[in-house]
């Protein structure tokens, strides 16, 4: 059955080009994939089961879930529900439907709704005066939804605003209303980027998903990009199972494969819900083996964040393609550095020119430029193959004493302290310690798979007591050596108590 889809799935990919699905969010699931999702549900002995997919493409997530039921030999009959709005791809869908029903060992009764998943239900979602007093609900709910950012003022962006806060990605509000379809204590399995993890843009969604909702298994692909490898999409994506409860499990499996073609070779953890579902921001931790599970545990021991202890990471403030009437190349009067990541440099930071960018801004407009006193500098952005995602650097006034002001692009972060008054030299050299040493840096990879590191996360994490950080500062400047392995010394020495 699945073999069956899956070839016409390959039929439909020949004829219709990537460039076209992309514009749909369209990116199918491979077989391996689709199976060990299928293979997530907790399944009993049971008479009949109602079943969603939304957004089906040709079925494949279906397929693999009534072939499980199938082999298992453990329901009579399956009701299942598609939703799909592509033209393109229904007569597929409709075709390799008709073709499971007629060749299952089990009874499918099968519903094809050529409309909107989100639009058709919104007023439901939502409960206005409109919704439908009995909205449907189902057993069990496995998805792939497509991946699609749209503008806030989308029609689902618009039908859907308890979950969006700015312009919302289409995958998260079909798995939102997938847990609105979901009937109590029931579970849904989605495969889904894994960016909604942390991060301020999806704190609405994730309030509302983890408060319906409950995760009992994630799993990671280690290596990233493999996902769906044939479709060569860069997302990095991860597999949950959600029930909806109100009451979270003791304990969350979280499991690792080395690409969605190799099932086989799975690592698995078991960790207590609250380590995996942390704070008030409620992210979501995903360590994938013991030395990442202690990263954690280690720092969440630490009490306070940077803003607690009245500092902050900001993040730069000149855009360049804003600003550009106010950047120069070269030093004229009236202008003051400006510093861009480049500048960042073996935990320092200096002011070579570039030579491609604009090293100077003029110091007339005020909202541009920032006091010259001591800072800790991070780079915004890292290439993916870099090993490290915290990448800092000291900044010292006294390196450029003939200026009062500075300027800083966004594409860096800098701390200071909250009140912007100096933070004392020990302060300085004891952050840039915590931000460069391993701990922190593996931390911050669990909590966020991005590139980016966004001053709200490194404003969100734990940190050790301002003292602590003095007297780490302290010996880092006495030991005069600003590596990780010093930095990760001192830190141990001072801070793991
Ligand atoms: C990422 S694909 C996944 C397809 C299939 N479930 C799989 O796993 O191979 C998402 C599908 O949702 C469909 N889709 C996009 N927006 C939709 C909407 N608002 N309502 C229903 N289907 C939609 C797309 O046409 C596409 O076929």
């Amino acid at each position: 059955m699945l073999d069956f889809v899956i070839k016409e799935t390959k039929k439909f990919l020949n004829g219709m080009p990537k460039s076209e699905r992309k514009k749909k969010g369209q990116f199918f699931t491979s077989i391996e994939t689709a199976a060990y999702m299928a293979s997530l549900f907790t399944l009993g002995q049971k008479d009949e089961i109602s079943v969603l997919d939304p957004g089906s493409g040709t079925g494949i997530l279906a397929a693999a879930f009534i072939e499980r039921i199938q082999t298992e030999n453990i329901v009579k009959k399956i009701v299942l529900t598609c939703y799909e709005t592509d033209n393109q791809v229904l007569p597929v869908l409709k075709n390799n439907l008709r073709y499971i029903k007629e060749n299952s060992s089990i009874v499918v009764e099968y519903h094809v709704i050529q409309d909107d998943y989100l639009l058709s239900q919104a007023n439901d979602f939502e409960e206005n005066i409109l919704a439908n007093p009995d909205p449907p609900k189902y057993d069990y709910i496995i998805g792939n939804p497509p991946y699609l950012r749209v503008m806030k003022d989308n029609a689902s962006a618009l039908s859907m605003p308890s979950v969006v806060h700015g312009a919302p990605n289409l995958y998260f509000l079909f798995a939102s209303m997938s847990l609105f379809n979901l009937k109590p204590n029931c579970e849904m399995v989605y495969i889904i980027p894994r960016s909604w993890t942390s991060g301020l843009y999806f704190e609405t969604f994730r309030k509302y998903f983890l408060k319906y909702g409950k995760l009992e298994h994630i799993h990671l692909f280690v290596s990233r990009d493999k996902v769906f490898s044939q479709e060569q999409v860069l997302q990095e994506t991860i597999i949950i199972k959600v029930k909806k409860t109100n009451t979270p499990p003791e304990r969350v499996v979280l499991s690792s494969s080395k690409s969605n073609e190799d099932f086989n070779s799975i690592t698995e953890i078991e960790l207590p819900y609250n380590a995996v579902v942390v704070g008030d921001e409620w992210y979501v931790f995903l360590p994938t083996n013991e030395e990442e599970v202690k990263t954690i545990q280690r720092v969440n021991m630490y009490k306070k964040t940077l803003p607690e202890i009245g500092i902050r990471m900001k993040t730069g403030i000149i855009v360049d393609f804003r600003q550009w009437k106010d950047l120069r190349k070269t030093e004229e009067k009236g202008t003051v550095p400006l510093f861009y990541s480049q500048h960042i440099k073996n935990g320092r930071v200096n002011h070579l020119p570039s030579g491609k960018e604009f090293d100077w801004v003029v110091d007339s407009n005020s909202g541009l430029i920032q006091e010259n006193k001591d800072y800790v500098f991070c780079k915004r952005f890292t290439a993916k193959e870099e090993q490290r995602r915290l990448q800092c650097g000291i900044y010292l006034a006294s390196d450029f004493p003939q200026y009062t002001k500075i300027g800083t692009q966004n594409k860096i972060n800098f701390i200071e302290r909250a009140d912007k008054k100096n933070l004392s030299l020990n302060e300085i050299y004891g952050i840039y310690a915590i931000l460069n040493s391993t701990l922190f840096d593996m931390y911050y990879r669990i909590l966020n798979g991005s590139t980016q590191v966004n001053s709200t996360e490194i404003n969100n994490i734990p940190v050790p007591p301002l003292s602590d950080i003095g007297e780490i500062g302290r010996r880092l400047i006495q030991s005069n050596d600003l590596s990780t392995n010093n930095c990760d010394k001192i830190l141990s020495e001072v801070a793991y108590g």
